[in-house]
């Protein structure tokens, strides 16, 4: 009896050990039956929204960061509060974070062609990628396979994502945290390649720093005042719509948008990489691809962990 029950005991622990396991594989090919044409889809829904307004393309790769570095990439970041439920919109690095509603219309076409089968996560996942390469950048394969939270955090979206004040040290840690290193920190700061800045977020940099060029600044000041226009935008590169290697070169003669961006090139530990992507923007598309396969693989939820959201919004 003592041995039947050792036996069942093993072939149980065996049994999790293996579903653990293979639930932690995410695969490119995950929805190759159940949804043949979603890549299509996503990539034709992006093309619409970028047609409309091509820094859509920008905000829906901010949003994807924004969600991998909370809890993983689950998705979370999409949960709308509501009267019983804090969410993560509300955290101050998502105040301003915006595209939720080119997310909804994903899904919506997602949800025509396969119903119930699709998450939220690999959606955002996969929308990332199509604004990325719509606006000239780099593609990748997407591993797929990410199930939708049923919760979110608003204190660790709040403590979790990098601000635009942080010194190169506190980017290198807070990306370490996530499993990526220094490199692949320089690599997916690369994000600003594209996309827009509101002044109160470098305000400080164009008024009180020393490693600016000065021309940049004036010229940055023109549209962020010492006071007031918090909201007002600047092109985190002077190709906002174009992903290239522009902002690299920015970096290399000191005008970097926020802090965060010139500390790459300061003095420090990235300056021969941030040279390197300067000059090579094949390596740096190389680079960024890999990242972003690395980053969007952080802690999924996986197997019958989570849900299929039906909205994304909102949990089932
Ligand atoms: C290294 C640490 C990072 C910091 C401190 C940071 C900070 C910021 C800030 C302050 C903004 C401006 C938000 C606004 O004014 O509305 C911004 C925008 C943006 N960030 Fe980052 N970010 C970081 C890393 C990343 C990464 C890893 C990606 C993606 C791979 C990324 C992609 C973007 C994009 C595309 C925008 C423009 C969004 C838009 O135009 O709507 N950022 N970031």
């Amino acid at each position: 009896m003592a041995s039947l029950t050792h036996f069942f005991l093993l072939s149980l622990s065996l049994l999790s050990l293996f579903a653990s396991s293979s639930n932690a594989q995410l695969s490119p090919n995950f929805y190759a039956r159940s949804c043949p044409n979603l890549q299509a889809i996503v990539r034709n829904t992006m093309r619409q929204a970028l047609a409309r307004e091509a820094r859509l393309g920008a905000s829906i790769l901010r949003l994807f960061f924004h969600d991998c570095f909370v809890n993983g990439c689950d998705a979370g970041i999409l949960l709308d509060d509501t009267g019983s439920f804090t969410g993560e919109k509300q955290a101050f690095p998502n105040l301003s974070a915006r595209g939720y509603e080119v997310i909804d219309s994903v899904k919506t076409n997602v949800e025509a062609a396969c119903n119930g089968t699709v998450s939220c996560a690999d959606i955002l996942a996969l929308a990332a990628r199509e604004g990325v390469f719509l606006l000239g950048g780099p593609s990748w394969a997407v591993p797929l396979g990410r199930r939708d939270s049923r919760t979110a955090s608003q204190s660790k979206a709040n403590s979790e994502i990098p601000g635009p004040s942080s010194e190169l040290s506190t980017l290198i840690s807070m990306f370490a945290a996530k499993g990526l290193n220094a490199r692949e920190m320089t690599v997916l700061s690369g994000g600003h390649t594209i996309g827009q800045g509101q002044c109160n977020f470098f305000r400080d940099r164009i008024y009180n720093e020393s490693n600016i060029d000065p021309s940049f600044a004036a010229a940055r000041r023109a549209n962020c005042p010492r006071t007031g226009g918090d909201t007002n935008l600047a092109p985190l590169d002077p190709t906002p719509n174009k992903f290239d290697n522009t902002y690299y070169k920015d970096l290399v003669v000191r005008r970097g948008l926020f802090h965060s961006d010139q500390v790459l090139f300061n003095g420090g530990s990235q300056d021969a990489l941030v040279r390197s992507y300067s000059s090579n923007s094949v390596l740096f598309f190389r680079d960024f691809a890999s990242a972003m396969v690395k980053m969007s693989s952080i802690t999924p939820l996986t197997g019958s962990q989570g849900e299929i959201r039906k909205n994304c919004r909102v949990v089932n």
